[in-house]
């Protein structure tokens, strides 16, 4: 099968990786890969290349930053060429970016199957762009690969119980194949002179953190007030947001660039504890055993937090406080992102399964039959 690939953001580059290389190993398909170009500095785009070892994509569209509707119309319409020349048989996105979205609508309205993985997500708060943006995937894909089984739950109360496969969190495939490397290759620790266990690592960049300079304030005060060492690798968007607001941290706080992934990897399984607005770092922190506390008021993974291995702090300084020393995770952690096969799942699903565009009549009656009274939220 010829399948067009699209990535654009830092996690989708980690999340295409053992997808990729299934997907060659499993010899049935071509694999096709376009960069949106939605992130480009290299400590947010090209290392990952680097390091995990994924070819050159094909194409890069090399969109850059803009609003949601400058950024999503260019990804649209320079995407659009590429579908038109490749026609390939499937187009395949990932997560919640505005290059999952552009690719998910465009494929729909090119009439070509599109797959979602970690599909099924929700945070239930429309103010979040990537609520908005797997909706919109979830609406007009056609395959479906959960990362969770509450995924595939939450797609079902969607009335999408079609084509879903629970396959476990690519992210987690990812970190099984490159932490022995990372091991081996990350000097991360000695560079910043950090010993196991003895400091906390933290990264922010949601919108609702950066954009609010309430909440970002917040973040900065809570940070300094805790008597800890703090690796803090800053987004650009959040380097930008600080030099704003004009704060500054205390001397325990190490402001640093984004790192590598294998840094990232050797700096979060080296932690006492990890803070964090990150969908992916939420999830990291559970496969490695660091407890999390993630600095928003909801998550999409709330698997993690009912396993009593993340806490939603939000940003309010006493209760990051309060909650920074006293958190303790219980001893059991669940395999609730599947075994770490995802990547080659989704191979073989594709390489048997007959994929078909648009969501079939019998489905939806399926589901409706199953729901005879008016749907919830509907007077009569
Ligand atoms: C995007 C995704 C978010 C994901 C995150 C991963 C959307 C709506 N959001 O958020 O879901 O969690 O990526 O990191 O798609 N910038 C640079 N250099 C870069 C990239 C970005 O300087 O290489 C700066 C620009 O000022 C840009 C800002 O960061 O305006 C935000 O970038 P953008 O890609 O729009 O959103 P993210 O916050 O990165
Ligand atoms: N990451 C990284 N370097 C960093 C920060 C994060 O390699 O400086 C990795 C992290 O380990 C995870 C992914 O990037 O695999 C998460 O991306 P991000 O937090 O940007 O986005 P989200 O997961 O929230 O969409």
């Amino acid at each position: 099968m010829k399948i067009v690939s699209i990535v654009g953001a830092r996690p989708e580059f980690i999340q295409a990786t053992p997808v990729s290389r299934a997907l060659l190993a499993s010899g049935n398909h071509q694999e096709i890969l376009v960069h949106t170009g939605q992130h480009y500095d290299y400590l947010m785009s090209q290392t990952f290349f680097d390091e995990l070892g994924v070819p050159a994509p094909t194409y890069n569209l090399e969109v850059g930053s803009g609003s949601h509707a400058q950024q999503t119309a260019e990804i649209l319409t320079r995407l659009e060429e590429v579908l038109l020349k490749e026609q390939p048989d499937l187009v395949i996105v990932r997560g919640d970016t505005n290059s999952t979205l552009a690719g998910a609508l465009l494929a729909g309205k090119l009439h070509i199957p599109t797959a979602h993985i970690e599909a099924g997500e929700r945070s239930f708060d429309r103010r979040m762009p990537e609520e908005i943006n797997r909706l919109v995937a979830d609406c007009v894909a056609d395959l479906f690969f959960c990362a969770s089984r509450t995924a595939v739950q939450r797609l079902a109360a969607e009335g999408i119980i079609n084509a879903v496969y629970w396959v476990g969190d690519v992210m987690l495939d990812a970190m099984f194949q490159h932490r022995p490397i990372a091991r081996k290759k990350s000097n991360i620790l000695a560079r910043l002179e950090l010993q196991p266990d003895s400091y906390a690592l933290v990264t922010v960049h949601r919108a609702a953190n950066t954009d609010n300079p309430v909440r970002l304030r917040q973040i900065v005060e809570g940070l300094n007030r805790v008597a800890e060492t703090i690796v803090f690798p800053a987004h650009p968007r959040t380097q930008k947001a600080l030099a704003q607001l004009d704060v500054q941290f205390g001397p325990h706080v190490r402001l640093i660039e984004p790192v590598g992934y294998f840094d990232m990897m050797m700096l979060e399984d080296n932690a006492r504890l990890i803070a964090t607005d990150s969908g992916g770092v939420q999830r990291e922190a559970y496969f490695l055993g660091i407890p999390c506390l993630t600095l928003r008021n909801e998550t999409e993974w709330v698997e993690t937090v009912t396993a009593g291995w993340n806490r939603l702090v939000g940003t309010e300084p006493e209760q990051v406080l309060t909650a920074w020393f006293n958190f303790a995770p219980p001893i059991e952690r669940p395999p609730i992102f599947g075994d770490g096969t995802a990547g080659q799942q989704i191979a073989q699903i594709l390489s048997s399964t007959d994929i078909a565009f648009g969501r079939p009549r019998q489905a939806v009656e399926s589901w409706l039959q199953n729901h005879e009274a008016l749907p919830v939220g509907v007077t009569s």
